[in-house]
């Protein structure tokens, strides 16, 4: 059978793939102390080890009793649109209007109904080096082309005003970024998000940011929303991190008001609406309990940073930009490995540490950085930076 040649430009997930090695490896004997191995430490993971905040779990109960569970509108149930509009005035001091908020299945539905709404063959869209593998997925699936712009630490690993304007051509149409970032938990400095912002409303190109991880920001200087710039910002979120129910498979979008039919129409034929179950549920942690829970485990999260950075330092993986949120570290291992993904490989056999290469995320720095992930159980952090500290002779 003859597939469609757009699969020509989508690589295999390879996060996903190092996890199947890990998990393989965590399934035999040198994982099982039965049989005198060691059990795997997981910090690859990309998801925090919470789960949804407490009243979710029984709201969702709820539904399937009182069977509230039709399709809703494909933007979403209006109420949930406006405990997100009310999130963003209590949060941000931002009057977003219930009606630009499309309620989605995750960020990734988010990322891919934007981007067919304004994408197509022959389109360029700008993306940092390095950035979260599916963003240029979703920019492929469109037929555009995705086109990496190079970054380094003294930018935060987020793309500088300058290197976005060397970078535009005359097909460019957007930008796309994340800040927070995946793999390396940094954000755009404000007034270079400010400036790009600028040249790309200027220029008739989209603006869109990945904001997935906003909510886990660690300081307040990189804690507000590209929203804040004007209605013309694309804003991609999602229930997954903050809220913590990744398989929940909830996120939304906020769009310029003209580009909210069009996303509607999308919607409405290629997934008719996001789970209407997850929907309800999601309304119990916007009250006052849920909304404490969140923040009690952003603050868990912070002091998880702190563990990590601190156990990184002493044994010699540098970090060169501590990230501001998240809960990913990327780290420079170059002075340990000749690659990167060997290195992961090595680590996963020898110390039982699932780590992530950085292949998926940087053409440009894939043989030398590693993601460590803090999504987990601190006693779980602190015994693998030992582990690791151990086989690196630290
Ligand atoms: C930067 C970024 N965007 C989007 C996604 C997709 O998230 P969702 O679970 O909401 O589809 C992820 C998932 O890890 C991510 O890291």
């Amino acid at each position: 059978m003859k597939l469609a040649s757009r699969l020509d430009h989508i690589e295999p997930f390879y996060v996903m793939e190092v996890s199947k090695a890990a998990a393989a490896l965590a399934a035999g004997p040198a994982c099982d102390p039965a049989q005198g191995g060691r059990r795997m430490l997981w910090l690859n993971i990309g998801e925090p080890d919470f789960g949804a905040p407490t009243g979710v779990g029984a709201a969702a109960q709820r539904c399937i009793a009182e069977r509230r569970t039709p399709y809703s509108d494909a933007t979403g149930l209006p109420e949930l649109r406006e405990a997100l509009s009310a999130w963003y005035a209590q949060r941000h001091g931002l009057q977003i209007g219930p009606e630009r908020i499309v309620i989605t299945a995750g960020a990734s539905a988010a990322l891919h109904l934007a981007c067919l709404a304004l994408f197509e063959p022959g389109d360029e869209v700008l993306l940092p080096d390095p950035s979260y593998p599916c963003n240029r997925h979703f920019v492929a699936a469109s037929g555009a082309s995705a086109r990496f712009v190079a970054t380094d630490a003294t930018s935060r690993y987020q793309p500088t005003p300058e290197a976005i304007e060397q970078a535009w051509t005359a097909a460019t149409r957007g930008v796309l970024l994340a800040s927070p970032s995946n793999p390396t938990g940094t954000s755009i400095e404000p007034e270079a998000l400010r400036r790009i912002s600028t040249l790309a409303h200027e220029r008739g190109a989209a603006l869109l940011v990945d904001e997935i991880y906003l909510a886990l920001s660690y300081e307040e200087r990189y804690a507000q929303t590209a929203l804040a710039l004007g209605e013309q910002v694309i804003s991609i979120n999602s229930f997954s991190k903050y809220f913590g129910m990744t398989g929940w498979r909830l996120g939304w979008l906020v769009l310029p008001p003209d580009l909210v039919r069009p996303v509607e129409k999308l919607a409405q034929n290629l997934y008719i609406c996001a789970s209407t179950l997850a929907q309800r549920a999601a309304l119990a942690a916007f009250t006052p309990e849920g909304l404490a829970e969140c923040e009690h485990r952003r603050d868990e999260l912070r002091r998880r940073r702190a563990l990590m950075l601190e156990g990184l330092q002493r044994i010699g993986l540098p970090v060169p930009v501590a990230p501001d949120g998240a809960f990913y570290v990327w780290a420079d291992v170059r002075a340990h490995a000749a690659d990167a993904w060997d290195f992961c490989f090595d680590v996963m056999r020898r110390a039982q540490v699932a780590l992530t290469p950085g292949r998926d995320f940087s053409p440009q720095m894939a043989r030398h950085f590693v993601r460590l992930s803090f999504a987990t159980a601190r006693a779980d952090i602190e015994e693998a930076l030992d582990r690791l500290g151990r086989l690196l002779g630290r």
